[in-house]
């Protein structure tokens, strides 16, 4: 059985990259098939963490001028895992980004469709776990990924704005799609966790409250931080994290 997570959030630098890139680390670390796709055409990340290795870019495929099977490439190797890892990457040329960005709402409805057939490819290619990295917000692109997912990763900062924006997201998006989600906690304060008070949020299940740690934020550019540092409390929280939402997955 293959699961799609996306790793969502209604504001910018939650985390999401971060933990959608060492969850990526930990499935493949497990032995699983896994594929992280970067759907952040807008801002890329991943392109500076894995080299590109193939002439196309997840934009060719949204561009309907290639198959997701032409742009991912294998990078277990390079990152020393059991499993399999394949990486899909957006352009981070400012003329890509600036294309992509200047799409209207029935090239997205037809990019959505393009998102669905991707899945497809790589549940068929035999991918346990697909995983996609999104933009921040509730433009086209980003509930793209949430409606292309079977599962949202919802990454949140506990600060006002961010819990205020989540609900109307929770709201307005997930559950009229009826997405199963669950929420992350990320860079809180040790003693302001807002999962001590309470399990759930917005009726939706906390997964975890990660506090905010320098060495995560400047061993950012180093690859993956949980394979690097297995015993880390970010990298125990990644784990438990991956397994929560397989068994709420299923
Ligand atoms: N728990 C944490 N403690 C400290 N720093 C963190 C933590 N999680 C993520 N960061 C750092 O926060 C910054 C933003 O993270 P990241 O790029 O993953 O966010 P994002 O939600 O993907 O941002 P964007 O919305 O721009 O795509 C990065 O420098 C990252 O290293
Ligand atoms: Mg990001």
């Amino acid at each position: 059985m293959s699961i799609t997570i996306a790793v969502h959030s209604c504001k910018g630098g939650t985390g999401k990259t971060s933990i959608a890139l060492n969850l990526a680390g930990v499935y493949a670390a497990s032995g699983k098939n896994v594929c992280l796709l970067d759907l952040d055409s807008k801002a890329p990340y991943l392109s500076s963490v894995f080299s590109p290795q193939s002439k196309q870019w997840v934009n060719d495929v949204l561009f309907g001028k290639c198959t997701v099977m032409d742009v991912i490439h294998d990078v277990s190797d390079e990152i020393g895992v059991s499993g399999k890892l394949y990486v899909g990457l957006s352009d981070p040329d400012i003329i890509a980004i600036r294309d992509i960005s200047s799409k209207d709402r029935k090239w997205q409805a037809k990019a959505l469709q393009v998102i669905m057939d991707a899945k497809r490819h790589l549940t068929s290619a035999g991918m346990d776990v697909i995983i996609l990295d999104t933009g921040p917000g509730v433009d086209f692109s980003s509930i793209n990924a949430v409606a292309a997912a079977d599962y949202v990763l919802v990454v949140i900062k506990p600060n006002k704005p961010c819990l205020v924006g989540t609900g109307q997201v929770v709201n307005g998006v997930y559950k009229l799609l009826g997405k199963k989600c669950g929420i992350i906690e990320n860079m809180c304060h040790e003693t302001h966790f807002l999962h001590s008070l309470s399990n759930t949020l917005f009726d939706l299940p906390v997964l975890a409250s990660i506090p905010c740690m320098c060495d995560v934020q400047l061993k950012t550019d180093l690859g993956i931080f949980t394979l690097k540092e297995p015993e880390h409390i970010f990298s125990k929280s990644m784990s438990k994290i991956a397994d929560k939402i397989l068994e709420q997955g299923d």
